[in-house]
Formats: structure tokens, sequence, C-alpha cells
């Protein structure tokens, strides 16, 4: 018997509360904030989906660890168990530690790339790419067409399209390939999973060619969840297998901890080369840190070892992405134009489809991400115009190629009860649906300018 009530497979030891604001209040905050929920204090928001990253709740068995970390600064025991834990997962030999995911790619695709390079990704994540092209490379995004439809259903959504890969790769020349990057889960393609026979396919391309293959895999044990359940052969593995299958596919992987590995902090880089894994050491030892430590404590490593054993628990991955689908679904029933089928680690949604009365230069995802903490308390993202728009030579708005909102959901931190509220506001949402106004932007930063930019209702 299957219950239908998706109970957190975990007790609550260890309380932080959330303040309580009401509608009238977060007026005021959202008009001090200048209309960017960014701006906004932690404590101000009631429901917080800004992020995934680096926002999960650790266990007690992660906080015992914390308390053994060894903080020596070289060859501590924590590396040793944090080594161990990440070779064990992954099979790679080389391991680089560093602060986060970004710190990892600065350092591998720093190496790699440089002028005249080329990288292929499903879809590269915005650090990823930034640190490509801040190197002189070029970063290509290969989805496959039904990605495009947010509400086409297809059970690997996050598939890399291999003929637009090898179109790329004879069109660059193998030789100038810095490598061929899948991203799993594809979160800026929606969250959406990747197929193990899409990265056998992956594999192969990248053999013929003599291409390297690396792992984003800052969201494989969601990813290996779909997996199990969506390819029929990989029903009897573990979710574990999965993921060490897919591994062993590539020639190393970057990992942002604050995802997967449920810590607040840190990351690494692991390889099967030695000649890249060494370069990539005096890249880390420059600005990381020593080879045994690079960016992390002892205790931080500590967490990682354990953080990757318990998030391939079969109850947790269970709870995970059957609450995030829970959400989505709840939304879907409601008419809330969300990407379908619903991803892992967040529900997205279509903002310019939800407010169809304003026009994208008027940035329907800012509206709704204002309209949801109005309402609501919550905090969300806008993945549109606001962060990925450019203006013309006229000053038009070039809009983004979707006008997307983000509701991340941290990892096991809310229970079942906040979500069902989230749900709820939802109902307020579309009432309020018709007399919802569009923004203008009145102060922006030239780069990323959705962390600051100010706005104004119209
Ligand atoms: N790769 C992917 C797929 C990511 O989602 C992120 C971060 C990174 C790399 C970079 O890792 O933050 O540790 O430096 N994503 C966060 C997010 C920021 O909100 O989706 P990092």
């Amino acid at each position: 018997m299957e219950f239908k009530t998706i109970i957190e497979p975990f007790k609550i030891k260890s309380v932080e509360s959330i303040k309580m604001s009401t509608e009238s209040e977060r007026v005021e905050f959202l008009k001090a904030a200048h209309f960017n929920t960014f701006l906004l204090k932690s404590d101000q928001v009631i429901i917080d989906f800004l992020t995934d990253s680096g926002t999960s709740a650790m266990s007690n068995e992660q906080w015992a660890g914390i308390m053994r970390g060894d903080e020596s600064y070289a060859g501590a025991k924590s590396w040793e168990r944090f080594y161990n834990a990440v070779h064990d997962l992954t099979g790679f030999e080389y391991i680089l530690p560093t602060h986060q995911g970004r710190a990892g790619e600065r350092i591998l695709y720093g190496h790699l790339g440089g002028k005249g390079k080329v990288f292929i990704s499903n879809t590269h994540f915005d650090t990823t790419r930034a640190n490509i092209e801040f190197g002189g490379a070029t970063a290509y995004d290969v989805q496959i067409d039904e990605a495009k439809y947010h509400d086409v259903y297809h059970p690997f959504k996050g598939n890399l399209d291999c003929i637009k890969l090898e179109k790329l790769i004879i069109e660059h020349g193998a030789e100038n390939i810095g490598a061929v990057i899948l991203t799993v889960t594809n979160n800026s393609g929606g969250g959406q999973p990747v197929s193990m026979q899409n990265a056998k396919d992956v594999a192969a391309v990248c053999k013929k060619y003599n291409v390297l293959f690396i792992l984003d895999c800052c969201r494989i044990a969601e990813n290996s969840y779909f997996i199990k359940h969506r390819e029929k052969e990989y029903e009897n593995h573990t979710y574990k297998q999965i993921a060490q299958e897919m591994f062993a596919l590539t020639d190393g992987c970057v990992m942002s901890a604050k995802k997967d590995a449920l810590v607040n902090m840190g990351g690494f880089i692991a390889l099967k080369d030695e000649k890249i894994a060494e370069a990539c050491t005096n890249l880390l030892i420059i600005t990381e840190g020593f080879s045994t430590y690079g960016g992390l404590s002892g205790r931080d490593m500590e967490a990682i070892a354990i953080g990757l054993v318990e998030v391939f628990d079969k109850d947790y991955l269970y709870y995970r992405i059957k609450s995030t689908e829970y959400l989505g679904n709840k939304m879907r029933e409601k008419g809330i134009p969300v990407m379908f089928p619903i991803g892992g680690h967040a529900v997205y949604i279509d903002s310019a489809k939800m407010y169809e009365h304003i026009p994208l230069n008027e940035y329907p995802g800012q509206a709704l991400v204002c309209e949801l903490y109005r309402i609501g308390g919550i905090r969300s993202v806008e993945v549109g115009s606001v962060m990925f728009g450019k203006y013309d030579e006229n000053g038009e708005l070039i809009p983004a190629a979707m006008e997307l909102v983000r509701l991340a959901i941290p990892r096991r931190v809310y229970t079942q009860s906040h979500i069902d509220y989230v749900v709820e506001v939802f109902d307020e949402l579309i009432k309020n649906k018709a007399n919802v106004r569009g923004y203008k932007i009145t102060k922006e930063p030239k780069l990323l300018r959705h962390f600051t930019a100010h706005f104004e209702q119209l």
C-alpha cells in the first residue's frame, strides 16, 4: 500500500525560526528592496525558493563529522575520508577539492580553454559559460528539440543532441574542442534529467573524435533517480550504481557540493588523466590551497564525504523527487504554465504565458517574482530577460529565449505543510492575475544586472 502523503524521511532535531509577515509589511519591504527580491533580507522571507544551492539542512551525522574535522594543513584524516568518498563514487584517481563549483570550473576550463577553443554542452550553467568565455573560448548549448516546448512530455528533456554535437565537432575541428560537458540534471534547462543512453551516446561521439568528456555532476543523485524510474534497464540498479556507471563513461567531473553533497559550501574536480590533473593542481595551489584541502576546511570535507553517501539513500531520493513533483503537479492542475514534466530540484513557470498581457520589455517574470513575494512571502528567481536580456544599438530589449521563474527547493528544509502553503498562495495569485502590472528597470550595473538592479512598477 502506498500512502498519498510524502512524509519527510527524517525527524527534526534543530529548528530555525521563520519570521512571519503581513502583506502590507511585505509591500513596504519590496519597495525598500526596489522590487528586486535579491535585495530583501532573509528574515523578510517566509519560504525561500531562491536557490537549492548551499541551502541544504545537514544531518546529525554531518554535524558530528564537522566536530571530527582534522584541520591539518597536509594529509589530514578528513582529506582521506573525503578522497575515499569521492573516489568510491566517481572512480577517478585525481581529486581536487575546491571551495565551490565555479572555482573548479575556473581551474579546469581555464586550463582546457582559451582563445579558439570550443566547449559544447546540453546547457552550460551561467558560471560555467562565464568561466569558459572569460578565458576567451566559446560555449555552445545543444539540447534536444523537445526541451524547447514547456508542456511536451519527454522522459529525459535534459538530453544533449548528439547530431548537433557531432556537427559542431566537425565544424570546429576535434583538436579545438576544450571539452564536451554534460550537465546532470540540466539546471538551466528546467532541472530536467539526462538518460544513461544519452550519456553513452555522448561518450561514443567523444571517443570517436578523441574529445574530452566532462560531467557537471552537481545533481547526479537526482538524475540517477529519474534513470532508475524511467529507463527500463536500470530499474534493478541502485541509485549509486547508476551514478557510478555514468561517471565511468566520462573523463572527469566538476561538482558543486552545495547541491547533491548536502552541504552549505564546497566542491571538487575529479579526473582520470594524470597530465590534466597535474596542470590543474598547480592552478589549485595558486588560488585555492594545497592539494589535500584546496578550498576547504577539514570539517567541510567530512560533511561532504557523509553527504555524498546520504544523498543516494532511497528514502531520501523518493522524498526529494516526489515532493518537487507534488508542488509542480499541484500548480499544473491549477493551470499554472509549469515546465513539464517536473524536474528534480525546482519548478519552473513560464511567466510570459502566465501574464500574457505584460509585454516582454516590461518583464513578466519580475512581475511574477514580486507577486509571489507580496502575496505569500515566497522568494523565487527570475530566469528570463532580467537575467539574460540584452539591448540592441537603439537601446531596445533583446529578450531572453524564455521568461522563466524558478522555485528552487532547498534539500531537507521544508515540510509538506510549507509546500501546501505555497500551493495555496497560487490560488490568490491566479485570482489577481489580470491586475498585475509590468516593471521598468531604473538602475542597473553592466554585468549580472539581476542581482542588484532597481525596478519600478508600471
Ligand atoms: N553547475 C551547475 C549546473 C549549477 O547549477 C551551479 C550552481 C554551478 C555549476 C556552480 O556551482 O554555485 O557552487 O559555484 N547553481 C546555483 C543555482 C548557483 O542557484 O542554480 P557553485
